[in-house]
């Protein structure tokens, strides 16, 4: 049994967190529910049994807790994981803070999941977008290699957070955004984060970034060719990424169908003749990465397009951190063996 806090616990995030740990009955002794001031004494559920929402202050980890799940900006992030991780606590962060950090791996454990041996008290779990776009990649990697990635994305507004869901919600309703910078009913946003302002990258934008990036770190190929434009919809939940590949080597679609049939987390949904392919409404609430639209590209000697969708609140966020601890737990029974 394990001695769990969720920093953030109020957020999109945290709640499905709570879910997702009740859900696979993730073995849980005590319980720290943390937030900012404002959520103070706010009563929260978990199996039943009611819990006090505390202020998170930096004497909040001066206590015997196993793992603290953060679920909170990168600005907070960056503050308060170090304090927990000095206290011997193992993180597991939500945020954008750390996925960068050499020191620090960067896990999606159907893809990468032996890097979380190499961990020194933080582990990442990595932007939505990347979650689901690497697991289709990595079975090509391995068996025909990778030239080149061009990904589209369509992103939900729950992947902004409860501010997303409020301009989406308050503007159906004829207000104007208070967080995006244009309205996001009957519209789409081609920015997710800040603008990069200077350098190489000058132009694109933080999200962007996070996917060329962590794709790299995740699948261990750290100069391959990426570029990404990431793009707010108008839809509540589940994000979907057109993915453009040129691989290394010739390939066939069934061969290529074959590999995806045996990828952990992967449910193929490819039947064009019937009109199937992969939709946010069928992924949200769910945990798999649904994967279909699959065709050649005939404007490159190797190339292929596919579609890809998945719950940015579950899989992309909380479902994979679960599976990071439950990982965790195995590895320390193992060594206690
Ligand atoms: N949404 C997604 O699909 C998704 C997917 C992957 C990763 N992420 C990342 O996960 C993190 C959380 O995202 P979210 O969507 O859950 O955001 P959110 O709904 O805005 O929730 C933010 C959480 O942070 C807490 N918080 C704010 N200020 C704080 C402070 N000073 N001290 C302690 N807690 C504070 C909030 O508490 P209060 O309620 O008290 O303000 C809330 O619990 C972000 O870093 C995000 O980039 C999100």
């Amino acid at each position: 049994m394990k001695k769990i806090a969720i920093v953030g616990c109020t957020g999109l995030v945290g709640q499905m967190l709570l879910k997702v740990l009740e859900e696979r009955d993730f073995p849980i002794s005590e319980l720290y529910l943390m937030a900012s001031s404002k959520s103070e004494g706010l009563i929260m559920t978990f199996k039943n049994r009611d819990y006090k929402v505390e202020a998170l202050t930096p004497e909040s980890f001066d206590r015997d807790i196993d793992i603290a799940f953060f679920t909170t900006s990168a600005k907070i992030s960056k503050e308060y994981v170090p304090i927990a991780a000095r206290k011997g606590i193992t993180v597991i962060d939500n945020s954008s803070a750390w996925r960068r950090e050499n020191a620090v791996p960067l896990v999606v454990p159907e893809v990468n999941g032996s890097d979380i041996k190499k961990h020194l008290g933080i582990i990442s779990n990595p932007s939505c977008s990347t979650i689901q776009a690497v697991i289709p990649l990595k079975p090509l990697l391995r068996k025909f290699g990778i030239k080149r990635i061009v990904f589209s994305t369509y992103q939900a507004v729950s992947g902004s957070g409860k501010d997303g869901i409020i301009d989406f919600e308050e503007g159906q309703k004829g207000k104007p955004p208070k967080y995006y910078p244009h309205p996001i009913v009957d519209n789409c946003i081609a920015q997710i984060g800040e603008f990069v302002m200077a350098g190489p990258y000058a132009g694109y934008t933080e999200e962007e970034l996070k996917m060329i990036f962590e794709t790299r770190k995740i699948l261990h190929r750290e100069s391959l060719l990426i570029t990404a434009t990431t793009v707010r919809v108008p839809i509540p939940n589940s994000h979907s990424i057109s993915v453009n590949v040129e691989l290394k080597s010739p390939f066939t679609l069934e061969k290529i169908k074959a590999l995806w049939e045996k990828q952990p987390g992967l449910v193929m949904v490819d039947d064009y003749k019937y009109q199937l392919y992969p939709t946010p409404l069928m992924a949200t609430g769910t945990d798999a990465v649904y994967v279909g639209r699959l065709r050649r590209d005939y404007s490159v000697q190797h190339g292929i397009n596919f579609w890809v969708v998945a719950d940015n609140l579950r899989k992309g966020a909380a479902t994979n951190a679960v599976q990071i601890a439950e990982i965790l737990i195995k590895e320390q029974k193992n060594n206690d063996i």
